[in-house]
């Protein structure tokens, strides 16, 4: 059971979410187990004040760090009596970089994850001084709080605990996983406005259809993300097929413009 304790001023950012797909089917197999809990619960005043203005002047508000202090006592009283281990994750643009080999040790994780959503400007400093909380980074921008984040480590992580995901094959073959980006997918019917289906995809020939999707996955990141595939060492299928591509003439000239990236 991977079990998680989000600390938030904004639970509506995070339950409806967990609400929902295969997220709310995890939690009823009892495999994922994601506790929401309001930081303003844990204020000490009657105005229920979570943040202030910053000493030294400047603009925004800071989170104060007595409510999370309070919250994270809470957590840590009640995972200790129930024998477990905590593990405080705190999402930050300066982090370290989330990835899906993060996501799978977060996967494996047999300790309680606490997740500290910060948000306005920041968080009072005494919180990360007392706390040192493991830093993570979803990417490179900045995003108005650690909600987006937490859900982002919820979601990635959720899906790697066997069962999680229907088809177990879907997870062997599907993208990141051999660090290869996805096959390209169709479904019915055969004709969508003017546009076909590879006929190999009718054909019913298990191992064509193999061949082609695996040739398609390597085509795809050799042209978006020809790093993923610069430190592997390629089976000689892949190798063949690789060379098939290039002497077919992809290339990454042959990229569609206009995109981001
Ligand atoms: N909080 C704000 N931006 C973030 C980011 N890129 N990653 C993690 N937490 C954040």
């Amino acid at each position: 059971m991977l079990r998680f304790d989000v600390l938030t001023l904004f639970p509506d950012m995070i339950s409806p979410v967990l609400g929902q797909s295969i997220l709310k089917r995890a939690q009823e197999k009892g495999l994922l187990d994601v506790r929401v809990h309001n930081l303003r619960d844990f204020t000490e005043d009657r105005h229920k004040t979570a943040d202030d203005l910053p000493y030294g002047g400047g603009a925004g508000m800071v989170m104060k760090a007595e409510p999370i202090f309070r919250a994270i006592d809470a957590l840590t009283e009640e995972t200790q009596a129930d024998g477990d281990e905590m593990r405080l994750l705190f999402p930050t643009p300066h982090g370290r970089p989330f990835s899906q080999d993060y996501a799978r040790r977060l996967a494996e994780e047999r300790r309680r994850m606490v997740i500290l959503c910060g948000h306005y400007e920041g968080v009072d400093e005494r919180v990360r001084t007392a706390l040192s909380p493991e830093e993570v980074s979803v990417g490179d921008y900045v995003l108005t709080g650690g909600e987006l984040p937490a859900l982002i480590l919820i979601d990635a992580a959720a899906r790697l605990v066997p069962g999680v995901l229907g088809d177990p094959d879907s997870l062997i073959e599907e993208s990141f996983s051999d660090s290869l980006l996805e096959y390209p997918h169709y479904t019915r019917p055969v004709e969508v406005r003017g546009l076909g289906v590879p006929e190999v995809l009718l054909s019913g020939h298990h191992e064509v259809i193999r061949l082609w999707r695996r040739k398609q996955a390597l085509c795809s990141t050799y042209l978006r993300r020809p790093d993923l595939l610069r430190d592997r060492v390629l089976t000689s299928e892949d190798r063949r097929l690789l060379d098939e591509l290039i002497s077919e003439g992809v290339s990454t000239v042959s990229m569609r413009s206009g995109e981001e990236g």
